[in-house]
Parts: structure tokens; sequence; C-alpha cells
């Protein structure tokens, strides 16, 4: 008969959660050994495959020294350990006709669990096993443990354990740099979703359904959302603006919040497009706030991050969630704002002199429309939002030529931050 808890499962190995101490690998029912109905070449195969399958899960299973101790007893205990019950089942049930070859097997499977037992300690006290093993960290003591055992002595002339130390990512770096800007003047930090609905990314900032400036965004859908209103629907967002909302509904004005995260567009990706990117988004809603704060504001801002010497440049443009609507540039800060470098034309700018950095403008009346009721009155509160592209300012600031090489994770590349 099989038996439903294998003897290390009883319940004083489990620990105060109730959990076994030991998770018999990945299996749901614990191996337990079969009685053989026949003595063919074909059955005992297919028995010994079993039971060595079970043996693998569970020496892999194993993860510190406690388990391994449930492991060895599970399979060689005296009293009903597997290798007991192979005797009993398999070799003393044979008749004597198949004594010989069942006999082989049962040696063979001695061989296995002895060396899988083994091979299981050998690996647990191995220093490797931080590598094999990430997460799990081995104590000086454990070391030393070890090389006392293995070697008799420490031996001080073995390498060290390398332990590499990580860095902050160039777009992670460039977003935490100007977000540091935006807290000095007393900004909060705000986030939200990625998987949006259509309210929060369209039609609360202002855009109404079948809108082209939807167009503008190339929009990644989620599949499967037809059966939804259209406000209920879900996509990737494709800029941080529906965090304004989102931020206005549960707080209520004077408000001043900086927003960073991902945001994603149907962008064929290239050396300056990425389907997923970063922005870092800004708004400021009190009474009375005009583009002349918006102005200085963003004025400091750019000073503190590229240096006292750049200069501001606002554009007129069109965002349907503010009115007016501008693209702000500041001078180059690689040619300095002259266009050229020595006589080479400066790529950057184009030599124009100016960097493209931003899109801003004052809220539009019909954007705070939609959170009126947290004391967003049109007439009463007025504000500015801006939004810009981490990955750019990054590739600018650490002259980068290929936005791919921010994503690709190679620690080559990388390792320059470092
Ligand atoms: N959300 C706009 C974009 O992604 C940028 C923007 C933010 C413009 C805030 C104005 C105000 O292009």
């Amino acid at each position: 008969m099989r038996s439903k808890s294998p003897p290390c499962l009883s319940e004083e190995r489990r620990d105060k959660d109730g959990a076994p101490a030991f998770q018999l690998a990945a299996r749901n029912v614990a191996y337990t050994v079969s009685k053989l109905t026949d003595y063919s070449a074909g059955a005992l195969e297919r028995a010994s495959a079993e039971l060595f399958s079970a043996l693998g899960e569970e020496a892999s299973a194993v993860k510190n020294e406690a388990d391994w101790k449930v492991f060895r007893d599970r399979w060689m205990a005296r009293k009903n350990g597997v290798l007991t019950q192979v005797n009993e089942l398999w070799l003393k049930a044979a008749p004597r006709e198949a004594k010989r070859e069942v006999g082989q097997v049962v040696n063979r499977v001695k061989e296995q669990v002895e060396q899988k037992i083994k091979g299981a300690k050998d690996w647990l006290d191995a220093p490797s096993l931080e590598i094999m093993h990430p997460g799990y960290t081995v104590s000086a003591e454990e070391l030393e443990k070890y090389r006392f055992e293995k070697i008799g002595s420490v031996d001080i002339t073995l390498p060290g354990i390398r332990r590499p130390i990580g860095a902050e990512h160039p777009v992670v770096k460039t977003t935490n740099e100007m977000v540091r800007v935006f807290q000095k003047l007393g900004y909060s930090v705000a986030e939200g979703p990625v998987v949006e609905t259509d309210y929060y990314n369209f039609e609360s900032l202002n855009f109404p359904p079948n809108h082209p400036a939807r167009d503008t965004q190339d929009t990644l859908f989620i599949a499967g959302q037809q059966a939804k209103p259209q406000r209920e629907r879900l996509l990737l967002r494709t800029h941080t603006s529906p965090v304004q909302i989102r931020t206005m509904e549960k707080m209520r004005p004077p408000l001043r919040i900086v927003i960073p995260g991902t945001v994603h567009r149907n962008d064929p990706p290239d050396a300056s497009h990425s389907p997923m990117f970063h922005q870092i988004e800004g708004l400021a809603v009190d009474s009375n706030i005009t583009f002349g704060d918006l102005k200085g504001t963003l004025d400091h801002a750019m000073k503190e991050f590229f240096g006292s010497s750049v200069k501001t440049s606002f554009r007129p443009s069109f965002f349907p969630f503010t009115e007016p609507s501008a693209e702000m540039y500041v001078s180059c800060f690689i040619c300095g704002g002259s266009g050229r470098r020595g006589s080479d034309p400066c790529r950057p700018c184009k030599q124009t002199g100016w960097i493209e950095i931003l899109g801003c403008g004052m809220v539009d009346p019909n954007v705070f429309e939609f959170v009126k009721d947290n004391g967003y009155d049109p007439r009463k509160v007025s504000g500015f939002a801006f939004g810009m592209g981490a990955d750019r300012i990054a590739l600018l600031k650490y002259g980068v030529d290929d936005i791919q090489l921010f994503f690709q994770g190679d620690v080559r590349f990388l390792r320059q931050w470092a």
C-alpha cells in the first residue's frame, strides 16, 4: 500500500508556521517505493527510472544542512528508508529465478542514492554555493569551517570572494538627479500604473474619443478589451500625464508633484526610439499660478541640472491638456550654444545651438473639470505641467549615441557608470 505521508514529513519536522521543513521537490505526492508486479527487464527499468527521477528532484531541492539531513534519512534510514523498502519490496519479494537480475538493479540504486546524498552535501559545502544560488550568502564562519574540514587550515593564498557592487543605470541616475532638483523646490514624488485605462491616459486629459491628437501617441493597446466601454479599456500608458489626474483625485490643491516612470509607444526601435522609455512629469496647482511661474521654475531647474550657464527658450506648441502649450529648449550644453565644435558642426543640437528638452503648458481648464469635486474648480485654481524624456536627457548628458544601449543590459556598457 502506498502511504500518504512519507516518514520525513512527520509533524516534528514542520516549522512553526506548519509548513514542511523540507519540500519534497516539485511533486505533489512524495515518491514511495511500489511493489513490483512482474520482474521483467522492462518492469525493473520503469520502476528504477521512477525512483531515479524522484531521487534527482529531491536532491536538487536540498538548500541547507537541515534539508540535507532529512533527505539523507528519507533514503538511507535503516528503518523504512527508501533503500530499505527497495530491499524489502523488490529484492526480498522477488522469486528465486529473478533474484540475480533484481539484485543488480538494487545495487545500482544503492550506488546512485549514496552518490546523490554525497553530491548534495558537497554542493552545499562548496563556497561556490553563492554563485550557484543567488540570494544565498555563505557566512564567514561557514566558509572557514569548510576550509578547515577540507583543507585542514585556512589557506590565505586562496582568492577572496568577489562581491560585485551594482551601480545606478544611467537613466535611473538621470531621473534621480532631475527628481532631486524638483524635490529641493518642495515637490513630492508621485507614481501611477504603467497599464492604464483609456480614461486616465486620454479622456480626462482632454483627448476626446476619436480626437486626432490620440494618433500622435502611437498607443499600444491591451488585447481583448472591446467588450468594455471605451474609457475602461486598458492600454500601456503613452506618457506619465495620467498620474496628474490620478494624484488630483487623491490630493486637494495646492499640489506640487514630480512623476518619474516608464511609458510605451508603438515606435520601431532605432538609435533614438525605443518602444519603452522613461518620462519625468511635473505638475503644480495653486491659486494664481501663471506662465511666469512655469518659466521661472523650469529655467531654474535646467540651470540646476545642466549648469548655471544654460539658457532656456519657450516656443509655442500644442497638447490637449495644456493651454497655452510650449516646447522648452535649453541652449546646447555641448557646444555652449554656438552650434559648432571647433571647425565641426555640433551634432546633438543639429547646429542650432538649442536642444528640445520638454513639453509644457498651463493646465487646461477642461482637465480641472474632471477633478472639480476635489477642490480643482477651474475658476479658482490654475497650474502648470511639464513632461520630459529621461532617456533622451541621459543620451545627451552622457554622449551616448544609441538609446538601445540603455536597454540591452550589456554589463560592459553599464559598467561605465559604476
Ligand atoms: N505628456 C506629454 C508627452 O508625452 C508631455 C507633456 C507633459 C506636455 C505635461 C505638457 C505637459 O508628449
